[in-house]
């Protein structure tokens, strides 16, 4: 590799590294937060909002006792830390804190009661609202009610286990880089499927090796990279962009001529939202190849009848051949 590549890459890391630290300080942050120039977006909140993320916005918070005169510092459990950036990005940036959660919370400590509070889900917002109908709230609600998920809902599954609140981006719909979707939206499912933690929460069952469990699959890396977990995991649906109703792991596809074929269900699924700008230069299934080339899916139609016309051809020699070849042995047979 090119040394000053090699430089420059490493300078790279570096700095988004201390990026990322940076956001999740240690220290509370004394002087007043200021969006990054990354988002043109300020919150018409964000003053309101520091009253919660003064506590919630790093893994360290503080209050003072009063009886005692001292301050006291704490760590904020890692589960309740909230990024202002990532935050200030989501789709619900436009929000309060209180807009969801209680004003009581602004008392600290927090009352025990809060947490028996009800939040209110998805569709009680966005439902039949003319505004979101591009969405189809009510179809994901419906599919969502026949996945496998569903059955945990007593135990507190909802929409928000895979759609943080705090954090959830529409990815797919405006994607500029396919890979970095693919990756996002299988860091909703990896989100419990690799951490544990957080699957103890909604199931007695024991942990499930993912990588275990898709051994059949060859380079999983590479798959991994290049399709989601719903790719596989769904029922397609036309009315959707993304199909929501996640089915038992008997119906998983498994297939590889699923995908690896001219009928490949990518064109129905990750494809769906370019499948409009498709290329026009002979390749089957032409929008994959600006991503991935999916072999047996990708198949170019003059190629293919390039390779008939070269077939026919070596056949038409070999008769040839083979016609001059019978001519000479008669003719030589007959001399004798
Ligand atoms: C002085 C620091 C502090 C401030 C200010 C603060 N919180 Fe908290 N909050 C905490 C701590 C510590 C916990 C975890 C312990 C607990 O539940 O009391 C917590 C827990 C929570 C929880 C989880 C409760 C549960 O257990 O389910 C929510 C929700 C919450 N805070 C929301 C808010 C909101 C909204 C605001 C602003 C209006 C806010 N907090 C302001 C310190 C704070
Ligand atoms: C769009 C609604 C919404 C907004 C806005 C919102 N929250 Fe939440 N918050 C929720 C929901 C829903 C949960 C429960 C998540 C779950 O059940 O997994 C939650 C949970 C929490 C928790 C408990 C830890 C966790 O993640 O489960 C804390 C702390 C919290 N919110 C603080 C805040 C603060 C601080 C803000 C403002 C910066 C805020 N929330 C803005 C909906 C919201
Ligand atoms: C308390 C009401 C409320 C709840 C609950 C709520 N939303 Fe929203 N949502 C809104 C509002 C209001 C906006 C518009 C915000 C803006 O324009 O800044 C929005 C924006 C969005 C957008 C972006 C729309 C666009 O055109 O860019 C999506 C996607 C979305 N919400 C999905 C969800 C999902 C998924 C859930 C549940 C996990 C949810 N919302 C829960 C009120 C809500
Ligand atoms: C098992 C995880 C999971 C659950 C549960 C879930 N979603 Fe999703 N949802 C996703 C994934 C993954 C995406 C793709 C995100 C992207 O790339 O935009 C998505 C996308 C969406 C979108 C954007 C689709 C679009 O057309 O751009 C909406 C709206 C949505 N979900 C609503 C809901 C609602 C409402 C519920 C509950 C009834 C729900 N989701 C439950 C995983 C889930
Ligand atoms: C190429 C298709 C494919 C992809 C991509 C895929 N899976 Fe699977 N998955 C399967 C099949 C097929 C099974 C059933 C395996 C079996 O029964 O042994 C399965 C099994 C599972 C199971 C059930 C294991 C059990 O025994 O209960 C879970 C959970 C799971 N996958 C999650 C995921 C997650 C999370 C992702 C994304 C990171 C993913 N899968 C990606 C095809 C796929
Ligand atoms: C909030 C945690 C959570 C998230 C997020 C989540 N799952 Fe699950 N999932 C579970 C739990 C818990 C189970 C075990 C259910 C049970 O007890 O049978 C499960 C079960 C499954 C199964 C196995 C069903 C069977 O037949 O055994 C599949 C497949 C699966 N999930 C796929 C996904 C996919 C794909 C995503 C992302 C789109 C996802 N999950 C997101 C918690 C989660
Ligand atoms: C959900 C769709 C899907 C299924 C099912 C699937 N594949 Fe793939 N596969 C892909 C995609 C997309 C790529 C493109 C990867 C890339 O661009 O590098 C790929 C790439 C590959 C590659 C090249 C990997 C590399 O090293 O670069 C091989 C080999 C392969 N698949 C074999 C299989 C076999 C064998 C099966 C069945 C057991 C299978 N695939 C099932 C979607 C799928």
């Amino acid at each position: 590799m090119n040394f000053k590549f090699f430089r420059i890459s490493v300078l790279i890391l570096l700095v988004n590294f201390i990026f990322t630290s940076n956001s999740f300080a240690f220290k509370p942050r004394k002087e007043e937060w200021k969006p990054k120039d990354t988002t043109n977006f300020v919150s018409k909140f964000y003053k309101e909002n520091e009253n919660c993320l003064k506590c919630h916005g790093q893994k360290v918070y503080e209050y003072s006792n009063e009886s005692q005169g001292t301050t006291i510092r704490h760590n904020m459990n890692i589960e309740r830390v909230i990024n202002r950036d990532i935050f200030y990005q989501s789709n619900h940036k436009s929000f309060k804190c209180t807009d969801c959660h209680s004003n009581e919370y602004s008392k600290f400590p927090h009352s025990g009661e809060l947490r028996m509070e009800a939040i209110y889900n998805c569709i009680d917002c966005h439902g039949n609202d003319e505004k979101y109908a591009k969405f189809h709230f009510e179809e994901i609600e419906a599919e969502y009610q026949q996945s496998t998920h569903f059955k945990l809902e007593k135990d507190g599954f909802t929409c928000w286990k895979c759609h943080n609140p705090h954090t959830y981006q529409i990815s797919i719909r405006n994607s500029e880089n396919l890979k970095n979707t693919i990756a996002y939206d299988n860091s909703i499912c990896l989100n419990c499927h690799s951490n544990f933690d957080k699957f103890q929460l909604l199931s007695d069952r024991d942990e499930i090796n993912l990588i275990q469990k898709h051994e059949w699959l060859p380079n999983q890396t590479a798959h991994f990279q290049n399709v989601r977990c719903i790719e596989c995991h769904t029922k397609t649906n036309d009315r959707i962009l993304v199909a929501h109703m996640i089915m038992p792991k008997d119906s998983a596809v498994r297939k590889c001529n699923e995908c690896h074929s001219q009928s490949s269900i990518l064109m129905a699924s990750l494809y769906k939202f370019k499948s409009k700008e498709q290329r026009k230069d002979g390749f089957f299934n032409g929008v994959m190849l600006n991503e991935s080339y999916v072999i047996g899916a990708n198949r170019n139609e003059y190629l293919n009848n390039f390779s008939l016309l070269i077939f026919a051809l070596i056949i038409g020699v070999i008769g040839v051949h083979t016609f001059f070849r019978m001519i000479k042995v008669k003719s030589k047979s007959d001399e004798s």
